[in-house]
């Protein structure tokens, strides 16, 4: 077997504690610990713009993994990833087009940063190796290496939804962009909506590729471990005491307008509103790390939420009891696992996900002689596979409300009955089916 060679914008600081928040490191993470690989992609550090810089590549090898990472200039930080890939693209593939602030520089600068990606790789290429290329980041990274002359078989894997053409359309560069998509032996997207839109598109601007279903999943063994294992931790214990028994819900979410947070406090607010026999008594911690900080967007959204809390906690809250715990930083992994064991509710409420982890990692991270309940959007791409869960409409707050209700007063054998049925798909399909189904996708596409 040759070389894998992983391509994406994030890439893990291999020494860190503190993981970046995202499903495509915590996956990738997961799915690559077997194997010769070498990673590369964006150091996550900015560098002025000197004269002569040339994007130095920087190597660290951890275990069977080889990180090789370059920086970003500030230009290219804020014209290929804050501006056309988290400005223009997130909220197109995220079905958000009035969100897009399109500006022809930006994707000037984005063709550019995917040209400089593929000229500083193919140093690193050696014969035999197969490239795995990932996210909205990197759409045109395959023709880029196909111009330079690579034969390697390469793949690309989406992580977020895509939108209908319909929708598409309104990117100015929709043709040029799902055309380059040609370079690509195998294309992988998250869920059969995804690919049917993606082909649509193919077939609307005449293009031959075709966009194939290869869900992801966690690590749910090792995910279940930590999580049984870590409530001896002293901050697991921390938590707990400071609950005193208290009913407790949990979120989990990078701080970003997909996931539906302004609409969940909402939820929150009109569940203890409604049902106000649980005023004082429950406990939401809202765990929601700074995302992309610098995009207009997410700032607003910053605020907005800053505000929510605020005012929820005002009106509702006592001089004992607070309603929303409300953190904007990263917790460790390990922590992170026990906390969903210790919560009998996950509100994983976005309002248009590619798959999201989260649900599954709650679901995974139980004891199943009494599990909690996940209440989880029909948007997020897990969804089809989770109908055991409590579905609800993101965008209706009385729903969330009732279904918060109807959580928090289910009786374990119901909670058990729906947790037999979430099991077995988290089980199935992992981080480690999803990687060898899409290797082995692609080793046969170019053989044949
Ligand atoms: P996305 O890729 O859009 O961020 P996912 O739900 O698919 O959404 O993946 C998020 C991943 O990041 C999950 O594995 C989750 O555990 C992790 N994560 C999210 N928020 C935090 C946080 N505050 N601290 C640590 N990890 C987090
Ligand atoms: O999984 C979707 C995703 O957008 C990844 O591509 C990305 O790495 C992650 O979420 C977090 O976003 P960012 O890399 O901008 O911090």
């Amino acid at each position: 077997m040759g070389r894998l060679v992983v391509v994406s914008n994030r890439v893990p600081a291999p020494r860190d504690r503190l993981q970046p928040a995202g499903g495509l490191a915590v996956a990738l993470r997961s799915a690559l610990k077997e194997g010769s690989c070498l990673w590369f992609g964006w150091s996550g550090q900015q560098v002025s713009e000197k004269v002569g810089h040339d994007h130095a590549v920087n190597v660290d090898t951890v275990e069977n993994i080889t990180y090789a990472t370059i920086d970003l200039t500030h230009a290219e930080y804020d014209g290929f990833y804050q501006k056309y890939s988290n400005g223009i693209l997130w909220p197109l593939c995220h079905y958000r087009a009035g969100l897009m602030d399109y500006e022809r520089k930006d994707q000037i600068i984005y063709q550019n940063v995917n040209e400089m990606f593929a000229r500083k790789l193919l140093p690193l290429l050696q014969p035999g190796d197969q490239i795995w290329i990932h996210d909205y980041h990197l759409f045109p990274l395959g023709q880029a290496l196909r111009d330079l002359g690579v034969a390697a078989p390469i793949g690309f894997f989406l992580h977020i939804p895509f939108p209908p053409w319909s929708l598409m359309r309104a990117l100015p560069e929709a043709h040029s962009l799902l055309r380059s998509m040609q370079a690509y032996d195998v294309i992988g997207v998250q869920t059969e909506d995804d690919a049917r839109n993606m082909n649509d598109g193919f077939s609307m601007v005449g293009a031959t590729a075709k966009a194939e279903v290869f869900p992801i999943g966690i690590d749910p063994d090792s995910f279940a471990k930590q999580a049984a294992d870590g409530l001896a931790n002293l901050e697991v214990q921390r938590l707990k005491e400071s609950l005193r028994g208290k009913p407790f819900i949990i979120g989990v979410d990078r701080l970003d307008y997909s996931k539906g947070l302004p609409e969940r406090f909402r939820g929150y607010e009109v569940f203890l509103e409604r049902y106000p026999e649980h005023r004082g008594k429950v406990v939401y911690l809202q765990v929601a790390p700074v995302s992309r900080g610098n995009v207009p967007e997410y700032r607003a959204l910053r605020q907005e939420l800053d505000a929510a809390a605020g005012r929820i906690n005002g009106t509702y809250g006592e001089f004992d009891w607070t309603p929303i715990r409300y953190l904007t930083h990263s917790v460790p992994r390990t922590l992170l696992a026990s906390f969903y064991r210790l919560a009998d509710v996950a509100l994983v409420t976005p309002l248009r996900d590619g798959m999201n982890l989260v649900a599954k990692e709650y679901v995974a991270a139980q004891d199943k002689a009494d599990p909690g309940v996940l209440i989880l959007s029909r948007f997020a791409g897990a969804a089809p596979d989770m109908e055991a869960a409590l579905m609800v409409n993101p965008h209706d707050a009385d729903e969330i409300a009732d279904a918060l209700h109807k959580a928090l007063t289910m009786p374990n054998g119901e909670r058990q009955a729906r947790w037999d049925h979430l099991e077995p798909d988290v089980w199935r399909v992992t981080a480690l089916t999803w990687a060898r189904d899409f290797i082995q996708a692609l080793g046969k596409a170019r053989s044949a």
